[in-house]
Formats: C-alpha cells, structure tokens, sequence
C-alpha cells in the first residue's frame, strides 16, 4: 500500500508539475520523472530487502522455538565465501535440556559436515543442464563404462594427495554407494558353480549390514557366517575387514589367515579426520565412499580399487545388471567436491590448507571427541575404547583415531545399554547388531552440532542412581 500511496503522490506532484510546462521543456520534465522513479523503485527494493530479511529472521526465530528445549548461544550464519578454519571451529555452545527432547544417532548420518559445505558457499556448486548426462555411457573404453572420467581423475588424485591408497595398476570400479560395490565383491569373488555358498565372515564388532546385506537375496553364491574369530571351515572364504572398524574405531588385520583367503577392506573411514594416515593402502580390493569421506552420504557413491582385471569386470557386470550403471549427475557432482578438497592442498604448503576439509574435519571430530570423554567421565557410567597416538603422513602430526561412532560401554551394572539410554530419550544401536554385548552400543559422532552438543550435555547428566532406578524397572 505505502508504495502505491507514494506511486499517486508522485503522480500527483507531476501533474501540478504540468501546470509549469511553460516554465519547463518537457527534456526537464522527463529527466525529473526518470529521477523520480528511480528514487521510488530503489525504495522498493530496499524494503523488499527488509521485507525478505525480516521474514528469514521470522523463520529463524519460530524454528528456534520449534527446537524448543534446546537453546544455542549465537550460531554463527554460514558465509558465502570460503574462510579459514579458526572461523569454522566448533562453536561454544550453552544448552539447556530438560530431557524431553528425543536425541537420534542411531545412524551414521554425516549431517556434521552440512556447515563445513555451506561456509564453502558456490565454489562446488555446477550446473548440470536438461540436454547433459543423457547416454547410459561415460567411457565406453573403459573397463567400467560407467565411470565418469572426471570423477575417477579426482578419486586418484585425492587419494595421491591424501596417501591413504595406492592407485596405480588398480581398475576403479564405481557403484551406488559402497553398499552396491560390496554386493558385487561378493558376486564377483564368490566361485560361480560351487557346491555350495562361499563363506563371508568379519571379526566381532563388525558393522550391523554385513549380516543383511549377504543374507537378503538368500543367494546361492554366498552366505554370511558370522564372526570371523570364530571361523573354522575349511575351503575359500570371505573376509570383510574394515579399518578404522565400524563400530568401535579399531584399526584391523585380517584375522581368518586360511588358505582360500579372499579379503574385501573397507576403507569407509580410512580418512584423516578419523584417524592417522600411516601408509598408502594397497590390497586386493579396497572399498571407499564419499559418504563418510567429505560427508555427501546422500549422492550415494562410492567406488572400489581393484588390483584383479577379472574381479573388477565381474563386479562391473553386477553393477550393470543391478542398475545399468551410475548415476552420473552424482559423479559430476562428486568430482566437483573432491576437486575443491584436493585444490585446497596443491600446491603443497598452500595457505588455503588451514581452512580445508581435512583440517577443519578432524578438528572438529578432535572437539567431539574430547567433549564425550569428559561428558563420560562426568557421568561415571560409562566407558570408551582409548586409541594409542600415532603419526599421519598426511597432517604431519601424531594423534589417536578419533572415529566416526563412539562404541560407548554401560558400567555399573547396566545390562542393555541401548535400553538404559531410550529411556533417557538416547537412541543408539544396540551392539547386539554387531555381532557383541548389550553392554555397548554404537553412537554416531557425525550428527549436527545442535544433537552432538545436547547428546554430551544429557550423558554427562546420567548418574549411578538413574541406572539403578532403571534396573529396579526393568527386572
Ligand atoms: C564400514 C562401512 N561400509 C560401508 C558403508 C556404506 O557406505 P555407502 O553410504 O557408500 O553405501 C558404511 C556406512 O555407514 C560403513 O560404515
């Protein structure tokens, strides 16, 4: 309204104005109306400004009442451009809980990164138009034909610059997230005709989809046979190792030994924010993804180094089968994200480096780290695995891992720690669903600051008294 009332005064001022046309050219007129009007449109769009502004502060604020019980002290707004890694520290936070408020970290979820992306502002981001990614094809010449180039010359270089893998003479094999590539490890190393299913087995803790994901399709290749500790059949079998372990960070040798070995590692977390770099990794098939490397879980990528020409056919054959192949607009979008990553580090020594991912990442996870164990410690009814320091190549600085999830003990008597701590609006998964004790349970370390910092202030709350209120309660 105030724009139009001010549109008619304005009209009104020039038509009084007309009364002087034979004082005034109409040059005179028309150069004052355009003046005029620029004044008013400018008007218009500072208040549209202000009109935007206060709507976004509106929205902030009614979410920040939504998050009812949790109060964060000054969150700072992410910046357009890309800053330095003091800027990008984990913020201080003051959090009020009145328990109420049901705390997930269940999954691994890499939400923590979301802030780490979004102060990079549009340096990532591109632009895929309707008429591109269309073919079915990315490099017909390849092995894996549907492997993005792009996206393959940013994996090699990110892991050249990282050194956490060897990558020459190794086929890459892409696929819709690592779980996809494992699947098709297991086709392709499983004997196509044996007389019954080749044996998978990964040493206690092992991470809680190896079980299902094997068993799901009731192949006739395969067959998951449990902890790998316990595994006395004779004949070809399957190890998964992954190191740092999912759930409890440990770093991992096969431990079958046999002849008939087939080892798959699964270098999820084989990253510096997680834990040293001591050597670039050179084994027979290695699995990695973004999904917990720079935290893009939901572009589901990830590929596999694979040293066998025939095994790295087979499980491209898998993939053709399972899903023609993948998604290149992810793969496009991927190797955007790790070109950033790795231009950050090259030149060596670039000062850009202290604002990285990496740098950023593990200092963060450092933070979180140091946050659980006095929030532990506070409690006085929990425990954690320590991890002895070591140096990494890569940071140029000894440190001990720093995983992806807490595999967080209940002492003083508490049975089933996952149950002890839903009671306490906590959900973690039970570490029964890691082949282990209802003792431990596994919690996700890479969730938003706002659940990472509300998790640590409630576990610090939970006393000795609470844990036997809850064994009187559940007999
Ligand atoms: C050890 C391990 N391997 C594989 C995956 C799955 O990765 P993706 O998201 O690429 O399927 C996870 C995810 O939590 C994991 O912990």
């Amino acid at each position: 309204m105030k724009h139009i009332e001010g549109y008619l005064r304005v009209s009104l001022f020039l038509s009084e104005m007309g009364k002087l046309s034979s004082v005034f050219s109409l040059r005179h007129f028309l150069v004052l109306s355009l003046a005029l009007n620029v004044a008013l449109i400018s008007r218009v769009v500072y208040e549209g400004e202000n009109w935007r502004e206060e709507q976004i502060r509106a929205l902030m604020a009614d979410a920040s009442e939504k998050s009812a019980h949790v109060s964060i002290s000054s969150p700072s707004p992410p910046s357009p451009s890309p800053s330095t890694s003091s800027s990008m520290a984990v913020t201080s936070t003051e959090i009020k809980d009145d328990g109420e408020r049901v705390i997930n970290l269940d999954h691994g979820d890499p939400t923590m990164y979301e802030r780490f992306w979004q102060q990079m502002g549009d340096i990532t981001t591109i632009v895929i138009s309707g008429w591109q990614s269309m073919s079915y094809f990315s490099d017909v010449k390849n092995l894996c034909w549907f492997l993005e180039p792009e996206f393959a010359k940013q994996i090699i270089r990110l892991h050249k610059i990282v050194g956490n893998a060897v990558t020459d003479n190794y086929y890459i094999v892409v696929g819709t997230g690592s779980t996809q590539l494992f699947q098709a490890a297991l086709y392709a190393l499983s004997p196509p005709n044996a007389s019954e299913p080749m044996s998978v087995v990964s040493a206690a803790p092992f991470y809680s989809s190896y079980p299902s994901v094997t068993d799901f399709l009731k192949s006739g290749l395969y067959k998951w046979a449990g902890d790998a500790n316990n595994f006395n059949k004779d004949g070809p079998y399957i190890e998964l190792v992954t190191s740092p372990n999912n759930p409890d960070g440990s770093i991992r040798q096969p431990v079958v030994n046999r002849s008939g070995e087939n080892l798959v590692h699964d270098f999820a977390y084989y990253w510096p924010q997680y834990t040293p770099i001591s050597s670039p990794a050179d084994h027979d098939l290695m699995l990695f993804t973004v999904s917990k490397a720079t935290g893009h879980a939901g572009m589901r990528l990830g590929w596999a180094l694979v040293k066998d020409k025939e095994v790295a056919k087979k499980m491209t054959s898998f993939i053709e089968l399972n899903t023609i192949g993948v998604s290149k607009d992810s793969q496009q979008r991927a190797a955007k994200i790790l070109q950033v990553i790795s231009d950050s580090y090259e030149p060596v020594g670039n000062p850009k480096q202290s604002g990285s991912f990496f740098h950023f990442s593990h200092s963060m996870m450092e933070e979180r780290w140091k946050a659980l164990r006095s929030a532990a410690k506070q409690s006085g009814l929990f425990s954690l695995p320590e991890f002895p320091s070591s140096f990494c190549n890569f940071l140029g600085q000894a440190f001990g891992s720093q995983p992806a999830f807490a595999w967080l003990k209940c002492e003083g008597g508490i049975e089933d720690c996952g149950n002890f701590l839903k009671k306490h609006k906590i959900l973690a998964r039970n570490g029964k669903h890691f082949g282990a004790s209802p003792e431990y349970v596994r919690v996700s370390m890479l969730d938003r600051d706002e659940s990472f910092n509300l998790f640590t202030k409630r576990l610090s709350s939970l006393h000795l008294s609470q844990s036997k209120d809850h064994e009187e309660e559940s007999p």
